[in-house]
């Protein structure tokens, strides 16, 4: 089976699941609105290695500021483009939230956009997925 399909109804604000697509660990966050607005903010913008994705191919329906089809809930490939660690979630306030890889380092902000001078060399990609129903992602 090339898909998987997660039921994100009881996803709060904040909350992060992990599930499996081949192989790959795969996150779904359901961002918060601090969380969005930081993603806009001109002082992270500029730590950004790849702000817009240019180097990366990722669906066509992720290409906009919040990498995502709903602004609040991204879905990521929850595996560090430098040597495949397992970033974790660390939430704060306003620009305090962000992936960390702690196997070297690497720092990702929520919608997987790494920051300068990382290990890693490309943004956290995007699986394609869709909305069956207004809860229900399928990734694959
Ligand atoms: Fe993530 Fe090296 S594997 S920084």
């Amino acid at each position: 089976q090339n898909f998987v399909d997660i039921d994100i109804s009881s996803l709060k604000a904040g909350q992060q699941i992990t599930v499996t697509w081949q192989g790959h660990p795969v996150f779904i966050l359901n961002r918060p609105t601090e969380a969005l607005q930081a993603l806009q903010d001109a002082s992270l913008i500029t730590r950004l290695r790849d702000p817009d994705s240019k180097e990366l191919q990722q669906p066509s329906y992720t290409q906009n500021w919040h990498r995502s089809i709903r602004p609040e809930t991204v879905v990521l490939i929850g595996s560090c483009t430098h040597l495949g660690c397992v970033p974790t979630l660390k939430l704060g306030a306003k620009l305090g939230s962000f992936y960390n890889c702690a196997c070297h380092g690497s720092r990702f902000d929520l919608a997987g956009r790494v920051y300068k001078s990382m290990p890693a060399p490309y943004n956290l990609p995007i699986p394609p997925y869709t909305y069956l129903k207004p809860n229900i992602i399928r990734i694959g």
